[in-house]
């Protein structure tokens, strides 16, 4: 494979925290990034870049690690753009939408549901993203669940098993029996393929009891634990997810000061979720005060048909910074950084001899461009394991 070097970088987002300007970033000017074997092998001023087989002239653009997406849904068949058009007609959003594409990824073939999935990863990779995660939660059945993760596990190690998503229809009115199904044969066929487990607790949906019950058999079985919480309205997911230890608890919308001061003793990550917000028309979680209260946040796409149907980490970066009162700085940690303690990574998320040599190279000379300059294309260049993927 050779050496390659990355340079004329005009500025390196590390997030070696305390190195290079000594803030969060660790942001280098004139820097250059040595690969080698599909990690990082040096880092350091341009000129004392050793030399290299290869070479990539960033042409004084910024460069960054490639965007952590900790959340999203990306197994799935068709679309709700109807659903979409009607909320933003007035409609709330419910949840009750997720049956419609349980009923559509039932009905598809295994060849749908993988093209879609690559369709996504491909077009998050070519918006920055090299790690994303990705759930179930649109099979429902025992064989449904299982073929969702194995697809999804042919694109990433960061697979969720989200059988808690909904009850679905046949079991309407029957929730305990579903929740027995999800710890039981659901589990038992979904564990080889998922490294976490994740609930949808929410009024509508599972409520502690049941979410508890889910997420104690998930880590039994080995997996990690993550939850969607506090999305819709107040509740106990986000307790409850510090509670278990979970790497993550997810949207975080509507929070107590109990929930924030919960997260704020823990190792929980809150991943915030804005292009639900978008998509939903609803009020944006309120980062600046998790931020204040010394919480590590993450941001992430929520990529899925209903809520959020966006793979665009620069979008939400941007909405996080208009929206949810985060700097441009913070933003762009928490999608890289962030993302990667969402998801209990020290690999990637940032640029340090060592780490896996994901980096984004923008067309724009500083990472402030990426909410300065929203909806605009700023991806130049993607390395992937140290690969330089299509051009956008
Ligand atoms: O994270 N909140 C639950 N799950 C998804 C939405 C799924 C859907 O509407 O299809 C979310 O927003
Ligand atoms: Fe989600």
């Amino acid at each position: 494979m050779g050496s390659l070097l990355v340079d004329d970088i005009g500025e390196l987002v590390t997030n070696v925290a305390g190195t290079g300007d000594g803030g969060p970033l660790g942001l280098r000017r004139d820097a250059a990034v040595l690969i080698e074997d599909g990690r990082v092998a040096w880092v350091g001023p341009a000129r004392y870049a050793p030399a290299a087989d290869r070479r990539i002239d960033a042409q004084g653009g910024a460069v960054l690690p490639g965007f952590v997406d900790s959340h999203a849904h990306l197994v799935f068949a068709g679309d709700r753009a109807a659903e979409f058009a009607a909320r933003m007609a007035g409609e709330p959003y419910t949840g009750g939408g997720i049956r419609t594409t349980v009923g559509a990824t039932r009905a598809a073939s295994d060849g749908q549901l993988r093209a879609t999935v690559r369709r996504l990863v491909g077009e998050a990779m070519r918006q920055g993203t090299t790690t994303i995660e990705t759930k179930s939660g649109y099979g429902l059945t025992v064989a449904d669940e299982a073929r969702s993760l194995r697809i999804a596990a042919e694109v990433t190690g960061e697979t969720t098993f989200l059988g808690a998503h909904v009850v679905p229809a046949e079991y309407a009115g029957r929730p305990d029996d579903y929740v027995g199904l999800v710890c039981g044969p659901m589990l038992a066929a979904a564990a080889p393929y998922a490294r976490w487990v994740d609930v949808f607790c929410e009024r509508g949906a599972f409520d502690a009891d049941h979410a508890r019950a889910i997420l104690t058999v998930g880590q039994a079985a080995g997996l990690g634990v993550r939850l969607h919480a506090n999305q819709l309205g107040p509740g106990p997911g986000v307790q409850l997810g510090v509670e278990l230890g979970a790497a993550s608890v997810d949207h975080c919308t509507h929070l107590s000061d109990a929930d924030v001061d919960a997260l704020a003793g823990s190792t929980t990550v809150a991943t915030l979720l804005p292009g639900a917000e978008f998509s939903t028309r609803s009020p944006y979680p309120d980062a600046r005060r998790l931020l204040d209260a010394g919480v590590t946040v993450a941001l992430a796409t929520d990529c899925n048909p209903g809520s959020s149907y966006t793979s665009s980490m620069p979008f939400c970066v941007a909405l996080a910074v208009r929206e949810m009162r985060m700097t441009p700085a913070e933003a762009v940690w928490a999608a890289t950084a962030g993302g990667a303690r969402a998801l209990r990574r020290d690999d990637v998320g940032v640029l340090r001899p060592g780490a896996r040599a994901d980096l984004v190279v923008l067309d724009a000379p500083s990472h402030l461009h990426l909410a300065y300059r929203p909806g605009v294309p700023l991806i130049s260049q993607v390395l992937h394991n140290g690969v330089p993927q299509c051009r956008s």
